[in-house]
């Protein structure tokens, strides 16, 4: 039976088709795919806090609608991305465990404090946007739950970056303490939004095997230049600069060279050493337990539901 769900997985790859939930698949195939999945949920989730630390803040009603609707929609797309990671037979719980007790990693860009208005910004253009250009290809990913989510995420994705641009752009229009306020923001959020494409390929552990599963479509590095590209040329229309001398499109390889990123800073933030990893763990532990009440309530109320329908 292995072989020949092996003989059909390796057909279906091939084809550049989809695996479904209950397809037989390699082992190695089901865990990769939980560990990043689960990895993007735990990131979509921690994300919310260097946001939501501004709601309150927010110059204006209207900024701090946009704002919540904006944090909002991050906890919605943890609850696909949890969804659709379940289905490769983990359950929620034992997820959500490995988040809390720090076992699971989650993107390193979340550790990184949000200080000034302007960081909302920043976050919307260069950490959404990095999102984007990360997860666009995974729209394409083999596994057909993953993939539908992802749909989803980037359109929302993209309406979070729009948000953050026009934040710096009113800035970069404004006083000279604004446009500082602005600039400072893009200075610090440069290098560790690189950093969200992962290690350099050569590097990069998991890559050649989820490139031939057809879960990643693109390396690394790849979609890291491609990103600069891109924000090498929005940044343009802000009037503001990016925190790289190295930046040049190279004629001969058709791509982007930008400076060399500390990977040393790195892997101390994906180890857990990073300015607020503990913070923001301890943040998520405090909320889990504060909302047991609801978990409890709405699970009674389920079950009650469903003793009136028999
Ligand atoms: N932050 C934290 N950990 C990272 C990061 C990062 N930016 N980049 C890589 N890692 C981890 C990997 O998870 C892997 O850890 P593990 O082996 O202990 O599980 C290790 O570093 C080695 O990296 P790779 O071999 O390059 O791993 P992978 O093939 O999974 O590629 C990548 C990493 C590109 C992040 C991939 O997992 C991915 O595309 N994930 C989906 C997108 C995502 O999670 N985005 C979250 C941030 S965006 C947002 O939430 C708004």
């Amino acid at each position: 039976e292995e072989q020949e769900g092996q003989a059909r997985f390796d057909a279906v790859i091939a084809q550049d088709s989809r695996i479904e939930p209950r397809d037989w698949m390699p082992e190695g195939y089901r865990k990769t795919l939980t560990r990043q999945i689960s990895q993007h949920a735990h990131s979509e989730i921690i994300g919310m806090q260097p946001e939501a630390n501004w709601i309150t803040r927010a110059p204006s009603l209207k900024r701090k609608a946009i704002l919540m609707a904006k944090v909002q929609d991050e906890a919605g797309h943890g609850l696909y991305l949890y969804s659709a990671a379940e289905t490769l037979g983990t359950p929620r719980d034992v997820l959500n465990e490995q988040l809390l007790s720090g076992k699971a990693k989650y993107s390193s860009i979340f550790n990184y404090p949000a200080r000034s208005w302007a960081d909302m910004g920043a976050i919307g253009w260069l950490v959404d946007g990095a999102a984007i250009a990360n997860q666009v290809p995974l729209c394409r990913a083999s596994y057909g739950p993953y993939g539908r989510a992802m749909v989803r995420v980037c359109k929302e994705e993209s309406f979070h970056q729009r948000q953050g641009f026009e934040i710096l752009l009113e800035l970069a229009h404004g006083t000279e303490a604004q446009k500082k306020m602005a600039q400072d923001a893009i200075n610090r959020f440069y290098d560790p939004a690189l950093m969200m494409f992962g290690p350099p390929d050569s590097d990069s552990p998991h890559s050649s095997q989820s490139m031939l599963w057809n879960i990643k479509r693109f390396s690394n590095d790849e979609l890291r230049q491609r990103f600069v590209g891109m924000i090498a040329e929005q940044v343009k229309v802000l009037g503001l600069t990016l925190p790289d001398p190295e930046l040049r499109f190279d004629e001969e390889t058709g791509k982007w060279i930008h400076k060399e990123l500390d990977w040393v800073e790195f892997k101390a933030v994906i180890a857990g050493n990073g300015p607020c990893n503990a913070q923001r763990l301890e943040r998520r532990r405090v909320a889990h337990s504060e909302g047991a009440w609801v978990r409890e309530a709405a699970a009674a109320y389920a079950e009650k539901m469903a003793r009136k329908t028999e």
